[in-house]
């Protein structure tokens, strides 16, 4: 297993690709509402990525139709925006977006609700975005890549929730898929030591269910196989020699970094 390295005008370029993904995701939390179509907020994320000095890199990707996933309820990820689909009062969307800067690659995802979401489905989302920061502030120079799989896992476990196992995060850089797969489960054994300069897409894809999935007859959208709702959240990150660098979360997003920190999950390793 190769994991690249970046240095110098690659971390710069790789800060700078996340730092505009962290923008648009702050931008197009403000359009969900109910009544909007996946559709348009596809092409509302287009613009933006080209407003941004950015190059969609999911578009065409492995034959992608559009530049943003949008997944919704008991879809997974990768959903495919259409004109048909109208969100609605309680339910849940899920935005994976990426662009391309100067050569490197962003990649974050949000799950968003739309207008009042029931109880159960706002637990949901809340513990599987802090469930990303319990695994990546395990995300140190001289740690093991699996640290992070074992510190999603080991914090979700506790609510119940299934855990999608048949997709993972992974390296990012020059290409938007690089080694290493980063499983969301728990895995036995550590891995590849990780390094500064490695940039990483940790995504945890949480379910209310199980977490075993099926693809529609469009060979994209992963859904529930139970039909249970699921919620995404993902971040580029850098490891450093001390806390990892989240680069894509904007300045809407920051808050739940502080709050990770004050609930402990994030940083406590360094206390002592
Ligand atoms: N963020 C997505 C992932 O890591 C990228 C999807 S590529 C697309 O799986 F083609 F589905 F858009
Ligand atoms: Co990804």
């Amino acid at each position: 297993m190769k994991i690249s390295v970046k240095t110098g005008s690659g971390i710069e370029l790789m800060r700078e690709s996340n730092r505009r993904l962290g923008i648009l995701h702050d931008e197009l939390s403000e359009i969900i509402k109910p009544g909007i179509t996946t559709a348009y907020i596809n092409k509302c994320g287009e613009e933006l990525i080209e407003k941004l000095g950015g190059v969609p890199n999911f578009k065409n990707y492995e034959g992608y139709p559009a530049a943003i996933c949008v997944s919704v309820n008991d879809e997974v990820v990768h959903g495919i925006p259409t004109e048909d689909r109208v969100l609605d009062e309680g339910d849940i969307v899920s935005l994976d977006a990426g662009l391309i800067y100067k050569g490197f690659h962003s990649d974050a995802a949000r799950t968003h609700a739309v207008g009042e979401i029931a109880p159960e489905v706002a637990r949901l989302v809340t513990e599987t975005r802090r469930s990303f920061f319990a695994g990546v502030s395990r995300a140190v120079a001289g740690g093991r890549l699996y640290d992070i799989s074992n510190g999603v896992a080991s914090y979700i476990e506790r609510f119940g929730y299934g855990i999608v196992y048949d997709l993972t995060g992974h390296g990012i850089g020059r290409s938007l898929h690089e080694e290493p797969m980063i499983p969301n489960f728990h895995v036995k054994k550590r891995g590849p030591k990780l390094e500064s300069g490695m940039t990483l897409a940790v995504e945890p894809m949480i379910t209310l269910g199980r977490g075993d999935v099926e693809w529609l007859d469009d060979d994209w959208t992963v859904v529930t196989a139970d039909g249970s709702w699921a919620a995404h959240y993902e971040n580029t990150i850098l490891i450093t020699e001390g806390e990892p660098e989240i680069l894509s979360l904007g300045e809407k997003e920051k808050p739940y970094l502080e709050e990770a920190k004050r609930l402990g999950l994030f940083g406590k390793e360094k206390e002592d």
